[in-house]
Order: structure tokens, then C-alpha cells, then sequence
């Protein structure tokens, strides 16, 4: 176990604490060891992916945009430091419940969001690097967060219509002007990201990744030997592994868990680069989820959940 993977309780005894101690409970999510992005910016392993607190087809506003912004809260007060979103998650609608909700900001809070990919309807997603806009994209998400600068600012896609150059050197440029702090990429193979390297700094990857899903083990691996964060989207695979019956569910109820729960454990304890970000619109996933980081897995379970997920 390494030293990413800190954190002995129980998931009983993490649940007691979350429900009788604010202090205690805001040391939850650190139970996932931390993390430096590009070196410099410390997160707890275990973040939220902001996508879900939209409506439909990740389009318009939330049903309960009242829960969404409980859910962040409750994020937070868990000690998660490390929240995903997007300007295209709405659009713009993720964006603007987290400033909702947690402006000013408490101190540490990380937030990474992304521009390259354009919103023609629900779940309709076209990539579009073009160096004006994505500088309109990150003014504008300067602008709805309520920062002056990004922390992380990952390219969404890479525009395969654009080069990659006009891409990336345009963020180089927004990075230079102290626009953006740091520089990730999305969906990206190895090949992708050595020539991503070769042009600016890039400090983290997020690619589809889960215990089913493994397409991007060798992204993976050659983000943890570099160093950089990889940031794994569907970690709970929409909810598929999580479901009763699932391919989670025995090795759940034998370790006194949930499916979720496991799969998120499973990731941690995969990679110490490795910050997952599960998504979800409502306050009792968010408790459960984070509540992951605080079960370790043997090395028998690690195989066992492996064997399971494929
Ligand atoms: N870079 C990219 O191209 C890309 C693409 C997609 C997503 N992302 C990012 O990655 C994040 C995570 O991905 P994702 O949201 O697609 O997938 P996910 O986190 O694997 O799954 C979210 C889904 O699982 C359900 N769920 C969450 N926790 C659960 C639990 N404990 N038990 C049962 N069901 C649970 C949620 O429903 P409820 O809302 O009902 O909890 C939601 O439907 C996104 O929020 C976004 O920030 C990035």
C-alpha cells in the first residue's frame, strides 16, 4: 500500500463519523492521501465530477437545482478539495451552481474545468479548438466562477480539425497571462499527450476509466512513471456498476460496503496518481462516495474486485 492510500477505518466507523462530528467529518475525504497537481496544488484523492447537477442530456438546469447546491456544500464540508466541471456541462449551468454554492471560495478548494467541445442539444457534444475560442471559453469561465485565475483548465478534446499547436499554444498564452494555472488534457492516447508535451506543461489526463472499463491502462501507466494526475471520468460507470445484482454487489455486502463504494476504492488504490471524480445530483450519494476513501483494500480484495470487473 502506498502512501497515497491512507486510511485504516471501517466504512461503519466512517459513517458514525459523518453523522456525529462536523470536525471529524471534514477529514473524510483526506482518507484518500493527497495528491500534488503540477507540483504545486495539494487535492485529497478523492474529488466530485460536477457534471451530473445539470438536466438531461447534461442540458439545461437541474431538477432540484436546490439539492445540486447541497451537494457541493456537503462535498466540501466532507473535505473534498478537488472539483471537475466544465464550461459545456449545461452549458454553463455546472459552472454557475458552484459559484452558487461555494463562493468565496474556502481556502485549497481546486477547481478544474475545460472548454473544447460546443453544445448543439442534449448529450450533442462537437469538439472545437480554435484558439479565439477557447480564449472566449476560459474569459468566460474566469467570469461564472468568479476566479482570476484557473487552477487547472483542461482541454476538453483535442479539436482534430484544428493543430494541436494553435490548441495548446493558445492556453500556453492564457497560462502566461495568469489566466490559467495549470494545463490537462482529456481523451487523450500516449501518442497524443507526448506531442501535448512537447508544446506546453501538462500536469493531468482524464480519460473513461473504471474497473470495467480499462481502454486506458497504458495512459495510466505512463501518467503515474511521469508523475502526472489521471483523472478517471465514469469511475462508477453511471451508476452500472453500483447496481444491486452488479458485478460489485456479493464483494460489497461481504465487505460491509457498497458496489459504488468498492469501485472507487478499487481506482484509489490502483494508482497513487489517480483522482477519481464520481459524479452525482444528490447529498446521500455524495456521503456515500466519499466515504470510499476511507476503506482500504487487502490484496486479495484488489484481485478479486479486478476479476469481477471484467
Ligand atoms: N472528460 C470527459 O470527457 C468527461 C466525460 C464525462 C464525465 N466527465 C467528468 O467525470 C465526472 C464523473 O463521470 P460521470 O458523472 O459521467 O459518471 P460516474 O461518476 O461514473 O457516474 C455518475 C452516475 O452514477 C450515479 N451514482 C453516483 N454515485 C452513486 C452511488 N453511490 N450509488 C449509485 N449510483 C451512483 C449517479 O446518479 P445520481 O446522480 O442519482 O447519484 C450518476 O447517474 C463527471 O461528473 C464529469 O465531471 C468527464
Amino acid at each position: 500500500m502506498g502512501p497515497h492510500t491512507a486510511g485504516t477505518s471501517t466504512n461503519d466507523q466512517l459513517g458514525a463519523m459523518m453523522s456525529t462530528a462536523t470536525g471529524t467529518a471534514r477529514t473524510v475525504a483526506a482518507a484518500s492521501g493527497t495528491f500534488l497537481i503540477g507540483g504545486d496544488l495539494p487535492v485529497h484523492r478523492l474529488g466530485y465530477g460536477a457534471m451530473q447537477i445539470t438536466g438531461p442530456g447534461v442540458w439545461g438546469p437541474p431538477a432540484d437545482p436546490d439539492e445540486a447546491v447541497r451537494v457541493l456544500r456537503r462535498a466540501v464540508e466532507l473535505g473534498v478539495n478537488f472539483i471537475d466541471t466544465a464550461d459545456s456541462y449545461g452549458p454553463y449551468v455546472s459552472e454557475e451552481l458552484i459559484a452558487k454554492a461555494l463562493y468565496p471560495y474556502p481556502d485549497g478548494l481546486v477547481i478544474a474545468t475545460k472548454a473544447g467541445l460546443v453544445r448543439t442539444g442534449p448529450n450533442e457534444w462537437v469538439p472545437l479548438g480554435r484558439p479565439a475560442y477557447l480564449r472566449q471559453e476560459v474569459e468566460m469561465s474566469l467570469r461564472r466562477l468568479r476566479v482570476e485565475r484557473i487552477d487547472l483548465f483542461q482541454l476538453h478534446r483535442i479539436d482534430p480539425q484544428t493543430p494541436p499547436e494553435d490548441q495548446l499554444g493558445e492556453l500556453r498564452a492564457l497560462q502566461r497571462e495568469g489566466k490559467i494555472r495549470h494545463i490537462g488534457l482529456s481523451e487523450v492516447t500516449v501518442d497524443e499527450l507526448l506531442n501535448a508535451q512537447s508544446l506546453v506543461e501538462v500536469v493531468s489526463v482524464q480519460n473513461r476509466y473504471n474497473l470495467a472499463d480499462r481502454a486506458s491502462e497504458e495512459v495510466l501507466d505512463y501518467c503515474e512513471r511521469e508523475g502526472l494526475g489521471f483523472i478517471p471520468w465514469f469511475p462508477v460507470a453511471t451508476g452500472r456498476l453500483a447496481r444491486p445484482g452488479g458485478p460489485l454487489d456479493a464483494a460489497a455486502k461481504a465487505h460491509g460496503a457498497t458496489p459504488a463504494q468498492l469501485a472507487l476504492a478499487w481506482l484509489l488504490r490502483r494508482s497513487p496518481v489517480m483522482l477519481p471524480i464520481p459524479g452525482t445530483k444528490s447529498v446521500a450519494h455524495i456521503e456515500e462516495n466519499v466515504a470510499a476513501a476511507g476503506i482500504t483494500l487487502s490484496d486479495e480484495e484488489y484481485r478479486a474486485l479486478e476479476a469481477a470487473g471484467r
